[in-house]
């Protein structure tokens, strides 16, 4: 259980990507439990709709693939509220396929969703929090930017292009006012852990192949969502005032053996 720490986003505008599910969706709870004015994100419309309706953020159907959908959620977003204080890009997918196996499409619909999207989201954000002189970026990576994983290369390869994003992005804005900074997940309990896995196993075989990651794990478990949106919303938050570039690690010890 974690301990409630009291952040004050009243009068902060806040979009978050990929808002429907998993991580997002615990992001965009916890942000409207603190105050903020939350443009919610993703391309799946219903369960924005239902998360909208109940949390009271502001769905935007997007694709975040798109730079024009991207650029227009931006523009929206300042020009309703007057400002954008924070963006977290939580949208993501996964194909489950290694080297020999990845094709052209795989390679490029994951590189477009989770690289992509995410320079067009930061460039589109970082320009207008320039102007403003302040505002606060957020990448999700993941353990697989750090170390690589077999089986889902792709993804592997999308991830370590986003903590490049971060560090690059983040020398770019240096002395603007604007941070950016990013989490890096291990394996955490949302949809996409299992997704993809039934084109070739059961659901009995998926259930055993979770419990042998969360068992391979140090802490013995797997991360829950909203784990992971603590320390997203540390680095929005002012609290991580002179975090820059930084990677925050929440992986329960994977790494670190
Ligand atoms: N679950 C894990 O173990 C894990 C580990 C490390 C990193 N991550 C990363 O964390 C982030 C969140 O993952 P999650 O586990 O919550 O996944 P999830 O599948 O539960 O949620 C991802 C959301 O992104 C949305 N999305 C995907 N493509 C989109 C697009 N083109 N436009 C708009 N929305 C789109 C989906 O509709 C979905 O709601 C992802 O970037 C993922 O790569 C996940």
């Amino acid at each position: 259980m974690l301990a409630t720490v009291n952040y004050d986003f009243s009068n902060k505008t806040i979009i978050v990507t990929g808002a429907a599910s998993g991580m997002g969706r615990a992001t965009t709870v916890k942000l409207r439990e603190y105050g903020a004015t939350v443009y919610a994100a993703d391309r799946n419309h219903s369960a924005l709709q239902e998360l909208c309706d109940k949390w009271g953020a502001t769905p935007c159907h997007i694709d975040v693939s798109k730079v024009a959908e991207c650029n227009a959620l931006i523009k929206t977003a300042e020009q309703e509220q007057g400002q954008l204080d924070g963006l977290v890009n939580f949208a993501g997918v996964i194909k489950r396929s290694g080297l020999l196996e990845c094709t052209d499409n795989e390679f490029d619909f994951v590189m477009n969703v989770n690289v992509k999207a995410c320079f067009y989201l930061c460039r589109a954000a970082a320009l207008q929090m320039k102007k403003q002189g302040a505002g606060s970026i957020v990448n999700i990576s993941s353990i697989w930017s750090e170390i690589g994983a077999s089986g889902v290369f792709a993804y592997c390869v999308s991830k370590g292009a986003v903590s490049q994003i971060t560090r690059s992005a983040a020398l770019d804005l240096a002395g603007t006012g604007v941070r950016i900074n990013e989490v890096r997940p291990g394996e955490t309990n949302t949809p996409m852990l299992a997704s993809e896995r039934g084109y070739t196993m059961s659901q009995t075989e998926i259930d055993a192949a979770l419990n042998s990651i969360a068992d391979s794990i140090p802490e013995k478990r797997l991360a829950d969502p909203s784990e992971i949106a603590a320390a997203a919303i540390f680095l929005l938050s002012d609290q991580s005032s002179y975090m820059q570039g930084a990677s925050i690690t929440v992986d329960g010890g994977y790494t670190i053996r």
